[in-house]
């Protein structure tokens, strides 16, 4: 599928999760089989763009393209302003936030928030789209099904962002009074989906194969978007490519190529945040990658106390090492989806 001008290698997507997918994450899920990956929200608020965190965030080296980087604000004029800016600094295409529940964005009226003002939702969609089109850049917006359950508003928003020249809509299937409670909801993504022209891709609570054949068949969404049930499994890409390719499985990853993979990650993650902030915010993603191995609670603990990146990668690759003498490749573990995360804003 295309996004403007950008032919996808394929439609399975990475989610964009603030504290997250960062570019060394966003290049790993790309490897792994990811079609497209969406980096974390960037502020629209002028003032902290030359913070540490914007700056980071805005750090596309090396990253295969296209690269989109999503915004999220509550004035049009900002938010336009926040569009030409990324461009200015290498994004390709725009996605604006409109699903984010965290409680930072939307006590600002940002993110999912916005669902409940139409007309300044719509007004935000017009001036980001007025902002990219000089420069060819196409303009994606992610939002929920609603505000609540009885103010899913999501294909009225979406035949309103159609018109004002979105070019693609990705719609997790939650309400923002859900945050990330309950399940997600496939019925008003299959709606959006018949309601507009562009491309729509469906999200929430995919984390197996089968699940994202459902979810496909279902919606008939042009494309699927994977959040958490990438952390600490980024060959989710390639395994739901496999299976949707050939109606089966394919075979857990080898140990050695995890260790491999998160060591590289590790050494690409050290290398963005530097010594001090990459050792401390890298134990989340380790966690992620051994949380459901054997051993893997008491080692996520021990990590902790581990303060610098020569201890941690040791450790990693001992701990892999360790697993190897009991099993080539990595045992099956339950899906991650569904679990209540800590949404850094
Ligand atoms: C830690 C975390 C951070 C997130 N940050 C963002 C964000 O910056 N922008 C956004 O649109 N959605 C964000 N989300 C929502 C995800 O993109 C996705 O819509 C949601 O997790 C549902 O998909 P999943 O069930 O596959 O995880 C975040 C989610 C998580 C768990």
């Amino acid at each position: 599928m295309n996004i403007g001008p950008y032919l996808l290698a394929n439609n399975l997507f990475a989610a964009p999760m603030a504290g997250v997918t960062d570019r060394p994450f966003r290049q790993l899920c790309r490897q792994l089989g990811a079609g497209y990956a969406v980096s974390e929200m960037v502020t629209s608020r002028r003032e902290l763009w030359a913070s540490l965190k914007t700056s980071r965030r805005a750090d596309h080296q090396g990253e295969p393209g296209p690269i989109a980087v999503q915004i999220a604000g509550t004035a049009a004029a900002m938010m336009a302003e926040a569009a030409a800016y990324n461009i200015e600094r290498g994004a390709q295409i725009i996605d604006i936030n409109m699903g984010c529940p965290a409680k930072k964005v939307c006590n600002k009226w940002a993110g999912s928030a916005l669902m409940q003002d139409e007309t300044l939702a719509t007004e935000i969609a017009q001036a980001v789209v007025k902002a990219c089109a000089p420069h060819g850049v196409p303009v994606t917006l992610k939002m929920r099904t609603g505000w609540r359950h009885s103010h899913r508003n999501a294909v009225k928003l979406a035949r309103a962002f159609e018109d004002a020249g979105v070019q693609m809509l990705t719609v997790h299937g939650r309400t923002r009074e859900q945050g990330y409670g309950g399940h997600a909801e496939y019925d008003t993504i299959a709606a959006v989906k018949a309601a507009v022209r562009v491309p729509v891709v469906a999200n929430g609570d995919i984390a197996t194969p089968e699940q994202a054949r459902d979810v496909l068949a279902y919606t008939k969404a042009d494309a699927i978007m994977i959040g958490r049930a990438a952390q600490g499994r980024p060959w989710i890409f390639r395994e739901l490519a496999y299976f949707l390719a050939n109606g089966t499985h394919l075979a857990p990853p080898l140990v050695a190529e995890v260790r491999r993979l998160l060591l590289e990650h590790l050494h690409d993650h050290y290398g963005l945040y530097g010594e001090f902030t990459g050792v401390r915010s890298a134990r989340k993603h380790i966690g992620w990658y051994v949380k459901s191995l054997p051993g893997g609670a008491a080692f996520r603990a021990r990590m902790n106390s581990v303060e610098d990146s020569a201890g941690q990668l040791h450790a990693v690759a001992a701990f892999f090492d360790e697993l190897a003498s009991i099993t080539d490749r990595m045992p099956v573990t339950a899906p991650l989806a569904g679990e209540e995360e800590a949404i850094e804003a």
